[in-house]
């Protein structure tokens, strides 16, 4: 937050066929859908989410993410940042006010890990789904599903994490909360924070460039995680890691498959850290119980797919 870069603010999700992924996302993760566009990409939100929109799917031959975006303070910070981005030496592209409906313009740059992150400054206010802003109700009657509150983060897979964590820190003010050493002192996972969130972004160290293994969607706790498991086998939906804890984070989790095959958490609890607290570190020895505390290894298909 001290470059001005505040929060998660969408995620845009490649489906292979939009209506089976629109029902995926809203019947069962519980997202709101928002609207569509003229392309046919559908917009969707957690209720607790102030802006219109966090998540947009878009059909395409090939699962995967298109990109991450980043909201920052305002319009004078976001020329900024691009500027500090392009000094870094990265290109910046930006694009046009309405190209996401409801989002005003928008720096788009390629990290060293291969993936499109991006940073807006306006987005259509809408305020949580179903509650006032006047003396709000606890939670709104109508929601479907896991209810999920938010989109959370993402977690990412490509080459060259150090420089992305460089970048990341040193431009956007991301500070690492925790990671993961090789016994030879290289990074195998870097898990950052803009705020006081376990992580609003992991980057994991993997020869396939650019790659996405999930998006995660926060739940109200792990009663709700657990009754996400119970939807998983009611509806069954293609399962990853049936709910348990991290190690990492120390947030309680679920993985899961959407239609298309891209992988979705189901996310509740986890760390909290103020910024002077220096980052937990874990040894490639115990890289099982960081991911999978209770397991304590890591299953074959967490590692092996990705979109
Ligand atoms: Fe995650």
């Amino acid at each position: 937050m001290r470059k001005g870069v505040i929060r998660p603010g969408h995620v845009q999700i490649r489906v292979l066929d939009i209506e089976p992924a629109v029902r995926h996302y809203t019947e069962l993760v519980g997202l709101i859908e928002t609207h569509r566009d003229k392309p046919g990409r559908v917009y969707l939100k957690g209720w607790t989410e102030s802006e219109l929109f966090s998540v947009v799917l878009r059909e395409a031959e090939e699962a995967g993410m298109d990109f991450q975006g980043f909201k920052v303070r305002d319009d004078a910070t976001l020329t900024a940042l691009g500027r500090d981005l392009r000094a870094w030496g990265v290109e910046v592209e930006e694009i046009a006010s309405g190209e996401l409906e409801h989002c005003g313009r928008r720096l788009r740059f390629v990290t060293p890990t291969g993936h499109n992150i991006e940073l807006y400054a306006e987005k259509t206010y809408t305020g949580p789904w179903g509650i006032s802003r006047a003396e709000p109700e606890a939670w709104p009657r109508g929601l479907r599903g896991m209810r999920a509150q938010r989109f959370d983060h993402c977690q990412l897979h490509g080459l060259d994490i150090e420089a992305t964590r460089d970048l990341l820190s040193e431009v956007l003010g991301f500070y690492v909360t925790e990671h993961v050493l090789s016994d030879d002192g290289k990074n195998l996972a870097i898990f950052m924070s803009l705020a006081m969130k376990a992580h609003d972004i992991a980057l994991i160290l993997d020869d396939r460039h650019g790659k996405f293994h999930h998006a995660a969607f926060y739940l109200d706790n792990w009663e709700s995680l657990l009754r996400a498991g119970d939807l998983l086998s009611m509806t069954n939906t293609s399962l990853d890691t049936a709910p348990t804890r991290h190690g990492i984070t120390r947030g309680q989790t679920t993985y899961f498959f959407d239609p298309s095959g891209n992988r979705n958490e189901a996310f509740t609890g986890g760390s909290t850290h103020y910024p002077d607290q220096q980052p937990y570190v874990w040894n490639e020895a115990s890289l099982g119980k960081a991911i999978f505390y209770h397991h304590r290894k890591l299953s074959d298909m967490f590692m092996e797919v990705l979109t």
